[in-house]
């Protein structure tokens, strides 16, 4: 019994029989020679005649009615071949992952910064300079700029939420008569994406057929919503999105898609809407400010009987039903039998509320893993000592077995390399030098995914999947999928993704888009191999796939000769199935992090972090540590720096760019380890790999901030730590 459906085909059964030797390896991306030399295009890049260029027009409250919009000087200026304002068809923000259509605009603001309109000319610069002579005039009206403003009506999870509360026996009871408790509230500050490419589109008509050039992540998620919004259908929408240059959740859909595809109907022209990086901060989703209450009770042994997380998130009225997941990475992480991982969302006039990378866990962990650190010193035993005392054996909020987990193993291997045992609290001249451990966890996803494998006549293999690459490997990882599979080097498979005329893949997001991905490469190889060993007259389980030949017997073959005048094709699906609760599914990790922290200014400095991760399956040993420790790298910044700033008069975003939005940098990050320990996990997917891209995020601002109390005694518990909480 497993959570994906066998297709009837022994899934995976070709990669296991690989003798190739690719699968794993650490090979360098093969997209990135073109990306490094600047051949590979992006959205925005593609030089196209005659294009004209749209600029949004937005709304300067956080809450109220506009009352009147003056295009008048800005229609007479030089270039300008439009504008469109107030009108229906102009989405107010980014619909939100799971929203089905954008919100158009109705004269309402419901937050800071939404879009009005698109002013359309020849340039760039024209269509910005018209796009601020439009005057938009509003009435503002009292708005709920703080989640706390909202904590009175908050709701709970809606029916079928990716999280429902959790509540087992009664943790009331069971904190009051354990023996050692702890009752802490952690809160974290509103996040952005910031992806490093901008969202931005162009868009192109003929006659019904509209076509999108976007860095879109989920480009089976997008189209619906586009069609829906603009009332056409799927079928007349491709989305072409080879190259996308960061997207961390926030590029499943944009404002941008609908204001130049509106914007080229009415102009007749290709347009093409950057949205600018203010822009980007106040109309596509951000993540929520969390306030977490944690409370752990356990006997003086450390033996936990209460456990819980119980959050209040907040929420744009009417965006979606996103809500920031704030427990699911400690959910199903530790024993105790009275529990309670609850979340209530506050519906506030803040940007659109959506998943940004690790929903739930990036922030989740922050407050379950301090809370930790802050019960092993009540308890005086060693951090790694307690967890391990509280390993529960099968997920002890479900009952359900676990399909892998080798968390224990993580503490060890990383104690060992790190030198844990060996630590020493010190100070060095002005630096007080600490320890911290924390655990990671990230739940494990499978999605829906198609793809196509084409052996030709030369004997190159080609892959065709609409799935994306945000940068983080996939036209490599799948490359060596079907290198495996089928035999041949990866310099002879060809990768052609992100184009919506492909089979649907499972777009990437929530770190299933490799495994499931991979599992539809390699099912789709899967018909191929069938097919080799039919044309070669020998039993598919007796043949051998290597370097471009087949081996059966003492006959060797090349794959080339065995296609001959007739290309092979393969086609892979994987889904879910409808056993989807059999297991307990999780990548899980410890971190491990040694920082100093200057006892005259506060200043902070993560000296060394390490971290070793159960990933299942390590596709590419390359790209999973350039994951990983890109995650570990991001909980610097959650530790250390990021924070949307909320101007509560407006609701507007006070640091609304990268100079004041502040991630951390070259010289923010230290020596930084990530390590595996590997296990086919046949029981999440053909491949046997889990996500592992969030992965490492998950934990790693906890790590930051106990070792910060270990090296000063000060526990910050509002995020970020910044030098005037030290001090
Ligand atoms: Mo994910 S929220 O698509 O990084």
């Amino acid at each position: 019994m497993s959570e994906y459906q066998m297709n009837e085909k022994h899934a995976g059964m070709a990669l296991d029989r690989g003798v190739q030797g690719v699968l794993g390896q650490p090979i360098s991306r093969i997209d990135g020679l073109a990306k490094v030399t600047g051949t590979a295009t992006y959205g925005l890049e593609h030089r196209i005649d005659n294009l004209a260029y749209g600029v949004a027009i937005t709304a300067p409250i956080g809450k109220g009615r506009v009352t009147a919009i003056d295009t008048e000087a800005a229609r007479r200026m030089p270039g300008v071949i439009d504008i469109i304002a107030g009108e229906a068809s102009i989405p107010r923000e980014t619909p939100v992952f799971g929203q089905k259509s954008a919100h158009g605009y109705d004269g309402k603001v419901e937050s800071y910064g939404e879009i009005v309109g698109v002013a359309i000319a020849d340039c760039f610069e024209a269509a910005r300079a018209a796009a601020m002579a439009v005057v938009v005039t509003c009435v503002a009206e009292p708005g709920r700029f703080d989640i706390r403003d909202g904590e009175a009506d908050a709701e709970s999870p809606p029916e079928g939420a990716l999280l429902p509360d959790t509540v087992i026996g009664d943790i009331d009871k069971a904190m009051g008569e354990a023996e050692v408790t702890l009752d802490v509230t952690y809160t974290t500050p509103p996040q952005v994406h910031a992806a490093m490419e901008p969202h931005g589109t162009i868009a192109s008509w003929e006659g019904d057929r509209l076509t999108i050039r976007a860095p879109v992540q989920i480009v089976g998620g997008a189209i619906p919503v586009i069609a829906a919004t603009l009332g056409i259908v799927a079928e007349n929408i491709r989305v072409l999105t080879p190259y996308i240059g960061g997207g961390f959740g926030g590029k499943t859909m944009s404002a941008d898609i609908i204001l130049a595809a509106v914007a080229a109907k009415r102009t007749g022209r290709t347009v093409k809407v950057p949205l600018s990086r203010q822009q980007i901060f106040h109309v596509t989703y951000g993540r929520s400010d969390t306030i977490q209450r944690v409370r752990l009770g356990a006997d003086r042994a450390g033996k936990l009987s209460a456990v819980g997380q119980d959050s209040l998130v907040g929420q744009k009225a009417g965006a979606s039903q996103f809500f920031e997941p704030v427990a699911l990475g400690a959910v199903a992480l530790y024993a105790g039998a009275n529990r309670s991982f609850t979340t209530r969302t506050a519906q506030v006039n803040l940007t659109a509320r959506g998943p940004v990378r690790a929903p739930g866990e990036a922030v989740g962990m922050i407050g379950m893993e301090c809370a930790m650190d802050e019960m092993a010193a009540k308890l005086g035993l060693d951090p790694i000592a307690f967890r391990k005392a509280n390993e529960p054996e099968v997920d002890p909020s479900t009952g359900s077995p676990f399909s892998s987990r080798r968390l224990i193993e993580c503490y060890d291997e990383g104690a060992r390399r790190f030198g844990w045992a060996d630590r020493r609290k010190r100070r060095e001249g002005d630096w007080l030098i600490g320890h911290g451990m924390a655990t990671a966890s990230r739940v494990n996803f499978l999605a829906k995914s198609a793809a196509r494998v084409r052996l030709g006549a030369d004997g190159r293999a080609l892959i065709e999947t609409d799935m994306t690459d945000l940068g983080t490997g996939t036209y490599t990882i799948l490359a060596q999928v079907a290198g495996e599979s089928l035999g041949l080097p990866i310099g002879s498979v060809d990768v052609h993704l992100g184009d919506s005329d492909f089979p649907t893949g499972a777009g990437s997001g929530g770190s299933f888009g490799a495994a499931s991905s991979a599992s539809s490469v390699a099912l789709a190889c899967e018909d191929v191999v069938v097919e080799l060993a039919r044309r070669m007259g020998a039993d598919p389980a007796d043949m051998t796939l290597k370097d471009g030949h087949a081996i059966s017997g003492n006959r060797r073959v090349s794959l080339a000769e065995l296609v001959g005048g007739s290309p092979i094709e393969g086609m892979g699906t994987i889904q879910p199935g409808s056993t989807g609760q059999a297991f307990s599914q999780s990548t899980h990790g410890a971190h491990f992090a040694e920082i100093g922290v200057n006892a005259v200014t506060g200043e902070i400095r993560v000296r060394r972090m390490l971290a070793v991760f159960d990933c299942g399956r390590v596709l590419n040993h390359k790209t999973a540590r350039s994951q990983a420790i890109g995650g570990m790298i991001w909980g610097i910044g959650y530790a250390l720096h990021e924070h949307a700033v909320v101007d509560t008069r407006t609701g507007a975003y006070v640091n609304r760019d990268l100079a004041e939005y502040h991630v951390p940098t070259n010289a923010d990050v230290p020596q930084i380890e990530a390590y595996f320990v590997e296990e086919i996990d046949r029981h999440a997917n053909p491949v046997g790999a889990k996500g592992l891209g969030e992965a490492g995020i998950s934990g790693a601002a906890a790590v930051v901030a106990n070792a910060i109390h270990d090296a000063c005694g000060v526990r910050v518990r509002d995020f970020p730590i910044t030098a005037d909480k030290l001090l």
